[in-house]
């Protein structure tokens, strides 16, 4: 069977081919005394709040599960937008707030809305893999542009401007990133915008971390910059809601019909079960609940991070938010007579039992120096592991 250059384009998810072996090695050691931990997994631990749970049960005993508009339910893009105006003082009318599958459907309508083919989109490296196979698929170009610690692994105005050429559309950034937990500089994300704006190009920014902040230099919505910023944002992470599939997409007033058009073609609509209990994710109890976790997932960081740079894993940047370590495993190689990160990352998973991510999947510039650990584990098992990595790095 003949297959397209647009599917044969996709890399695979090399994360996944890890992740295999891990769950393979995790059955033949469950009833061992070092059980399979699992730090590989960009997924919180925590579930929807039981609020959340109680809504989700009510809307199917209604029978609340027709199709709803392709923008999503009215009720609940208020609903977002009271949450912008409350957390982060900034007004997004409901109009311009599209309900999506979660933010992996939002980025396939944005990217398909606005790039043409043989459009490039500049992209840190290292960044989310998908990120780049979605711009990808919309017969676009992802140029990535290797970052250093300095630039906390994110773009620059100085780097955004020597990269773009005639051929650029635009950025897509993420801030908190995936693998990095780091954010971009509000000021810094500011001059970018200024380049992107001055050359009439489009800023991206995947925002599935907001809320997942434990800095307050940063922590706020690009959002606040001007009403053309374009942000993907989704219940999954701060809200705990990964298999629900359900985000959403903030565009310029004028670009509604357009992503709306695109939406009731490809998708319908988002799970219309998961958008009535997500109404219930912005009651106060709900919320207070999701600021507890959020104290938790510092809290690991906290204690986690240390931890790391003792075992001669330095993380570079301390992140500031998500739930990652991106840690140079290169001085771990070195004493364990490894190629780089890919090898270390089966060595740890057979040795110690922990399986982590290896940096190959997030770009090409340093990251065969770089794993990246999820801390949306317990403290328990995060402590475990440490143990266990003292053990195999001693
Ligand atoms: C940076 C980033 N963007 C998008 C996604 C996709 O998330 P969703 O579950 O909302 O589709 C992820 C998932 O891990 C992510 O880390």
């Amino acid at each position: 069977m003949r297959i397209s250059t647009r599917a044969e384009r996709i890399e695979p998810f090399y994360v996944m081919e890890v992740a295999k072996a891990a769950s393979a090695l995790a059955r033949e050691v469950a009833h061992s005394d070092r059980p399979m931990i699992f730090l590989n997994i960009g997924e919180p631990d925590f579930t929807a709040p039981p609020l959340v749970q109680e809504a989700a049960a009510r809307a199917v005993r209604d029978g609340a599960t027709q199709y709803t508009q392709a923008t999503g339910l009215e009720a609940l893009r208020e609903r977002i937008s009271g949450w912008y105006a409350q957390r982060f003082g900034v007004e997004v009318p409901a109009r311009r707030i599209v309900i999506t599958a979660g933010a992996s459907a939002a980025l396939q309508l944005a990217c398909l809305a606005l790039i043409e083919a043989g459009d490039d989109i500049l992209m840190p490296d290292p960044s989310y893999p998908c990120n780049r196979h979605f711009v990808s698929a919309a017969e676009g170009r992802a140029v990535l542009v290797p970052t250093s610690a300095e630039e906390r692994f994110q773009l620059s105005a100085a780097k955004v401007q020597a990269a773009w050429t005639p051929r650029t559309r635009g950025v897509l950034l993420a801030s908190p990133s995936n693998p990095t937990g780091t954010s971009i500089h509000p000021d810094e994300l500011r001059r970018i915008h200024d380049v992107v704006r001055q050359r009439e190009g489009i800023t991206l920014i995947d925002e599935i971390y907001l809320g997942l902040s434990y800095d307050s230099t940063f922590g706020q919505t690009a959002l606040a910059l001007d009403d053309q910023v374009i942000s993907i944002n989704s219940f999954s992470k701060y809200f705990n809601m990964t298999g629900w599939r359900l985000g959403w997409l903030v565009v310029p007033e004028a670009l509604v019909p357009v992503i709306e058009r695109l939406a009731q073609n490809l998708f319908i609509c988002a799970s219309t079960v998961s958008q009535h209990a997500a109404l219930a994710c912005f009651e106060p109890e709900s919320i207070a609940e999701y600021e507890r976790r959020r104290a938790e997932f510092k809290a690991r960081r906290d204690w986690f991070i240390p931890q790391l740079q003792a075992l001669g894993l330095d993380v570079p940047v301390m992140p500031d938010g998500a739930f990652y370590a991106w840690a140079d495993c290169s001085a771990a190689c070195a004493k364990l007579g490894l190629q780089g990160s890919w090898d270390f990352a089966f060595e740890v998973m057979k040795r110690a039992h922990v399986a982590v991510t290896p940096g190959r999947d997030f770009g090409t510039a340093e990251t065969q120096k770089f794993i990246r650990f999820s801390t949306a584990s317990s403290m328990a098992q995060l402590q475990e592991s440490v143990a266990r990595l003292r053990a195999l790095l001693a």
